[in-house]
């Protein structure tokens, strides 16, 4: 199938390593222009070398920086049509999961929401009024299996991406008539750095369960967590996923929620 991206704009945040990664790299795969957002490159990104990307090196913790990114990729590529929000996860200095609902202060809530709810705001109010200059575009929101599914581990990174997911539904029920499609992509526990890297989720449940790292992420998350595929996703089924919605192929599909979770989430 042709997805039409060829020559599209795309910025991609949290694009140096896992699920952010994948997507830039199958982006660029389907002929588009990627500005690839995050703190700092990584072997694997440099490795993506090529005239259609640029890395955009940014804190998007800080208020001003998804509007310095929208500039700068403008100012590469000369417009934008697909804006992918993949950074999130726990900020710096705190660890998910949490031990409950009482282990986790104003700081830390704040945090969370500054890192998975309030970048992706504001690097869509920043993203629209370039979309609407090219007649459109396609804003996708990486969200959680957790938004949907609460749990008291993770409460506050669960509670701001529902949030995020209550933003998708309106901004695209705002945005649809002028041409923008704004979707979520809700990954359940997905192979990337955040569980694989050392000292990552991954080592922590190993500690727990008496295992090694990939005891750990091939045996005991499948079976705690209920995975009915039996296996984490692995980053690629996210971003092709991802990438699908950023395709003109899609063009009816907007205001949805793609939930891909290993079977994770059993409720309708
Ligand atoms: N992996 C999972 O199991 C899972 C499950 C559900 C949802 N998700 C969601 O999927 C998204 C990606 O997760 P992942 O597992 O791929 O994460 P990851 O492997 O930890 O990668 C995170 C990416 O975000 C960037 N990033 C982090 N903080 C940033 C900041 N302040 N400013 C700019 N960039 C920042 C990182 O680069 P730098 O560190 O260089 O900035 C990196 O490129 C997140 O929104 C997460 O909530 C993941």
């Amino acid at each position: 199938m042709d997805l039409a991206l060829a020559g599209r704009v795309a910025l991609v945040t949290g694009a140096s390593k896992g699920i952010g990664l994948a997507t830039t790299r199958t982006l660029l795969a389907e002929g588009a222009r990627v500005a690839a957002v995050s703190r700092k490159s990584t072997p694997e990104l440099d490795g993506l070398a090529d005239d259609n990307l640029i890395h955009v090196a940014a804190d998007l913790m800080d208020p001003e920086a998804p509007a310095q990114a929208v500039a700068r990729t403008v100012e590469a590529f000369g417009g934008l049509d697909v804006l992918v929000n993949v950074a999130g996860g726990p900020p710096p200095g705190i660890t998910l999961p949490h031990s409950g609902f009482l282990s986790a202060d104003d700081d830390e809530w704040r945090a969370m929401f500054e890192l998975n709810l309030f970048s992706a705001v504001r690097a869509v109010r920043a993203a629209i009024p370039r979309m609407l200059e090219r007649g459109g575009g396609s804003i996708i929101n990486v969200s959680s299996a957790n938004g949907r599914q609460p749990s008291p581990i993770n409460v506050d990174y669960g509670t701001a991406k529902a949030a995020m997911n209550n933003l998708t539904k309106a901004l695209s029920e705002e945005f649809a008539p002028q041409g923008i499609r704004v979707n979520t992509v809700s990954p359940g526990p997905t192979r990337t750095p955040w569980w694989t890297d050392e000292g990552g989720v991954g080592d922590m449940i190993a500690a727990q369960a008496g295992t090694d790292r990939e005891g750990a992420l091939t045996s005991v998350v499948p079976s705690a967590m209920n995975l009915t595929t039996g296996r984490m996703a692995e980053p690629q089924e996210i971003a092709d996923v991802i990438v699908l919605l950023a395709s003109p192929r899609s063009a009816s599909t907007t205001g949805a929620e793609f939930v891909v979770d290993s079977g994770l989430v059993k409720a309708v």
